[in-house]
């Protein structure tokens, strides 16, 4: 059985996912994109790096884009309960042969950097200094109107080892995909917040990002997105969609950013938080699991993503491929 029973009191308690911190080339290139593009509001711009956030968010920022020589995805940052919760979860990493160390990170507390098994480089924190409150100043919505960060999306080279590490520390599988006799995990969907998903897994050369989604109202803003990017030299960054996946029912839209980055726009999910919600079974020959209309995704969306910095990356255990698109 792939998919490990479900664990409602894990060692420290995760919220949801909260940051990404990119490593991006060009500063005003980078602002040009999140912020005058897909209308993320830059809290704070310093020398070396631009803080952004989303429409609702009351956090300092949800995207860190630091200035860095080449493109890397620096950390996946999620939110803890309590203080405590960074103590335990230092204790956890180390005692299970997993390196832990606190941090220092500007405009949030004290922050806890891991690695999960695959090599995925975490932070954890609980708290960051907080913003003005933009969701109801709604003349301040630009772009594709983003409201909150939503997910990760990593490439693993073992997607069941990541989700029996992230199922101990409380997440929880909505939807996955194997293989046609059931006996190999080819991606997963894991939430802690009660969405569709605060992480998922997709096999392939790892571990690597492969996008951050930021959750936007509806599928008409990811529309007139795609119009500002069509006729703003943003064309050739749009990579896959607009279109309704069969995962998550999410209406999206993957671009990416002047460095290469994914980012998806996504709107429309589902609630999650019943803790006897039965994760829902996809085979990976069914194109309607990538896309509900039956397009499959371009070779791109399979195998391009950001590294992380340092990190060493493997190809995967499971040599199997889906439908792409030719
Ligand atoms: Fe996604």
């Amino acid at each position: 059985m792939p998919i490990p029973p479900i664990t409602l009191t894990p060692p420290f308690n995760v919220v949801r996912c909260a940051y990404i911190d990119l490593g991006v080339t060009d500063l005003d290139a980078a602002q040009d994109f999140y912020d005058s593009t897909l209308g993320l509001v830059t809290t704070t711009r310093d020398p070396d790096a631009i803080y952004l956030r989303a429409l609702e968010e009351r956090n300092h920022h949800s995207f860190a884009l630091r200035k860095a020589d080449v493109a890397t995805c620096n950390a996946l940052g999620f939110r803890v309960a309590t203080p405590g919760d960074l103590e335990v979860a230092y204790d956890w990493f180390n005692n299970g042969g997993l390196d832990a160390d606190f941090v220092e990170r500007p405009y949030q507390g004290r922050t806890l950097r891991a690695q999960d098994p695959n090599g995925s480089v975490l932070e954890f924190f609980c708290k960051m200094d907080q913003a003005d409150r933009l969701l109801q100043k709604y003349g301040t919505y630009r772009g594709v109107h983003p409201q909150r960060i939503d997910h990760f999306n990593c490439f693993s080279p073992n997607v069941q080892t990541s989700v029996d590490f992230y199922a101990d520390l409380g997440f929880r599988t909505t939807e996955y995909t194997d293989t046609d006799d059931g006996t190999e995990l080819w991606a997963a969907w894991m939430h802690r917040k009660g969405t569709v998903h605060d992480i998922a897994f997709t096999n392939g050369v790892g571990p690597r990002l492969h996008h951050v989604a930021l959750w936007v109202p509806t599928a008409l803003n990811v529309i007139h997105l795609c119009d500002v990017m069509a006729t703003t030299g943003y064309l050739a960054h749009m990579e896959r969609g607009p279109g309704r996946h069969g995962i998550s029912n999410a209406f999206f839209l993957y671009v990416r950013d002047p460095d290469g980055h994914r980012i998806e726009l996504y709107a429309s999910d589902y609630l999650t938080v019943d803790p006897d919600l039965e994760p829902i079974r996809w085979s990976l020959t069914d194109t309607q699991r990538q896309t509900l209309w039956g397009t499959p995704a371009p070779r791109s969306w399979f195998e391009e993503g950001s590294v992380f910095p340092g990190v060493a990356v493997r190809d995967p255990d499971l040599k199997a491929e889906p439908v792409i698109a030719h």
